[in-house]
């Protein structure tokens, strides 16, 4: 591939400033520094260095966040702080979080730049399951999880999907729902007539939160949650 092309994947900076980073210096390929952005270089045979730091091509990067409150789910906002801005330098370019968490909502987030498997994992054809954990503010009754569990109506065209849904020790709801529909959670809580007051995203297909990160950090996929996400 080309070197401007690997330098934008690698997410050093857009077209035009890779190919000014080329010309003023700062690349060096086995060892001798370029000046020409259009040069022919081998991904993975080839050792690239960026302002002295080795570069390393990756196709796909899977990351897991455990989100925070208070930041929202977008690629870039100009008033408030993105998921995005918690994962700093991102690896790749085109990065993108895999469906969307509300802004009071913690946990797992997937961000990743393969797209094609992002589609997937959102499609209600593949049915991944998402488990909420839900502080409700009424407490919920036998018949709530009935009614969780058959469907309930949202306000959409169709009621949702059936559920599964469990109340904890302690006293918090477990539903676990496979469609995405915006607000779903809290929508279904309303329909019970009772609200939301926290919600927290504890797995998401077969990928959990139990070996971190933390609340408001990240980690890469291991090679093991990469193949078990891996629908394609
Ligand atoms: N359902 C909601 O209502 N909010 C979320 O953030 C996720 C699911």
């Amino acid at each position: 591939m080309r070197l401007d092309k690997f330098l934008c994947d690698c997410n050093i900076g857009t077209r035009s400033q890779v190919k000014d980073f080329v010309k003023k210096g700062f690349v060096q390929i086995n060892g001798n520094t370029v000046k020409k952005s259009d040069l022919t270089v081998n991904e993975s045979s080839d050792l690239i260095y960026f302002k002295g730091e080795k570069l390393t091509y990756r196709k796909y990067v899977y990351i897991i966040l455990n989100k925070p409150t208070g930041i929202i789910t977008a690629t870039e906002d100009k008033k408030t702080n993105t998921v995005m801005d918690l994962i700093k330098p991102l690896p790749v370019k085109d990065m993108f979080p895999v469906g969307r968490l509300d802004k009071d909502t913690t946990g797992f987030l997937l961000i990743t730049n393969d797209g094609d498997l992002g589609h997937k994992l959102l499609s209600p054809k593949y049915h991944v399951d998402k488990t909420y954990i839900v502080t409700t503010k009424a407490p919920v009754t036998e018949a709530d999880i009935e009614a969780l569990c058959t469907g309930v109506d949202i306000g959409d065209d169709k009621p949702t999907l059936p559920a599964k849904a469990k109340l904890l020790e302690d006293g918090r709801l477990e539903l676990v729902i496979h469609e995405g529909r915006y607000h779903q959670v809290k929508r279904m809580l309303e329909a019970i007539n009772n609200e939301v007051i926290a919600l927290h995203r504890s797995s998401f297909g077969p990928l959990n939160l139990d070996n971190g990160p933390e609340s408001g950090s990240w980690r890469e996929l291991t090679e093991d949650e990469i193949s078990k996400i891996n629908i394609r």
